[in-house]
């Protein structure tokens, strides 16, 4: 049977990059494939923290980890994953996510983590033991559930291919007739890898742009959508059309794509003949029929907490379940003492 399995941060502040390119992927994966495989999405809250604490400025930021996690899975759930046909759990509260990460540190070089793009743009002189091995977390999340199929943003892919990496290691050191192995996860491109800035068309929108107006976060007010499309950078072209030197343009052309699901051909049709001001006006009408529903549904959902913490006690459980079986036969296997 297959396992689709994916994560995500719980930032706090959920924006429409990981809206289309992760939960609305998750959501359809859900629809299609729940019958016949299980699905699992995990909340790294232990990877949250490796951002929180920035030990150049000596401080732990104000919003608690606890809190966004509750946020973030009131998102999942707003967004339509659904706890009867994927389980939503938290990474800490199965502890051996941490356990299996110490022990695929320990059966590769060291200097792997050395090529990760994402930890060169982030390290610092003071950055922490945490941020350098954030992958080996990641492998571990994934291959701790003999994953068979991971859904990511294009700026995941190297640390799957990293986690791809530990397990040929394990396998070659640890597999024979007699034992299982690691399952090898595929990588599963989402429909829309990269959602950039509406500032700037070569960033990704990210929740750490200072802008506020460089993302759109599935709680902005309509008429704060409304503004900030308004001001999302385009050029001195007036036609909506898709085109890799107008990265500005094509990148609100593919948000109008992945939301309506229209292809982006029927989209440049449809505004041939209308301004960019037309054009955005419908973008922003858009986002607000799709996005803003879900925002007030996660606030919905965060008055009365009890539905989040139901879903996400039964997630966790499943989650450590399967986990704990898993574990127990990889230390077996890599000759370890098991209890
Ligand atoms: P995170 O929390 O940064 O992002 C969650 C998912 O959203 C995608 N994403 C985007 N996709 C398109 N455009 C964007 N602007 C954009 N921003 C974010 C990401 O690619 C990701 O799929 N390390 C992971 C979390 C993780 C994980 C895992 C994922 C931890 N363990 C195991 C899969 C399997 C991360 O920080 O994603």
């Amino acid at each position: 049977r297959d396992l689709i399995f994916s994560g995500i941060q719980p930032t706090g502040k959920l924006h429409l990059g990981n809206y289309l390119g992760a939960i609305q992927n998750w959501v359809k994966l859900q629809e299609k494939y729940h019958e016949k495989s299980d699905i699992y999405f995990c909340i790294v809250d232990q990877h949250a923290l490796t951002d929180k604490f920035k030990i150049d400025h000596q401080i732990f930021f104000e919003d608690t980890t606890k809190d966004n996690t509750i946020i973030m899975a009131a998102a999942l759930l707003a967004s339509g994953i659904d706890p009867k046909k994927s389980n939503i759990f938290v990474q800490s509260a199965v502890p051996y996510h941490a356990e299996l990460q110490w022990m695929l540190g320990c059966i590769a070089p060291q200097n792997w983590l050395n090529t990760m793009t994402q930890y060169k743009d982030k390290k610092s002189k003071n950055s922490s033991l945490g941020l350098y091995s954030y992958p080996v977390l990641m492998a571990a999340d994934i291959l701790l559930y003999n994953a068979t199929h991971v859904p990511v943003g294009s700026d995941q892919k190297q640390h799957l291919e990293l986690t791809r990496d530990y397990a040929t290691r394990f396998n070659m050191l640890f597999k024979n007739d007699k034992t299982q192995g690691i399952q090898m996860p595929q990588y599963i491109e989402s429909e829309f890898p990269r959602v950039m800035s509406l500032k700037d068309g070569t960033k990704k929108m990210s929740k750490s742009d200072p802008s506020d107006f460089s993302r759109i976060n599935l709680t902005d007010t309509p008429e704060l959508v409304y503004d900030k499309i308004k001001k999302a950078k385009t050029d001195s072209i007036p036609i909506v059309k898709l085109d890799p030197n107008r990265p500005e343009v094509s990148n609100l052309l593919r948000i109008y794509s992945s939301l309506s699901g229209q292809s982006i051909k029927e989209i440049e049709t449809t505004f041939s003949s209308s301004s960019m001001k037309d054009f955005k006006d419908k973008l922003s009408e858009l986002i607000i029929a799709k996005v803003c529903p879900i925002g007030l549904r996660i606030e919905d959902l965060l008055q009365n907490q009890d539905y989040i913490y139901e879903s996400l006690k039964q997630g966790n459980e499943r989650a450590y379940d399967r986990a704990k079986e898993n574990i127990q036969r990889i230390k077996k296997e890599m000759g370890m003492y098991v209890m």
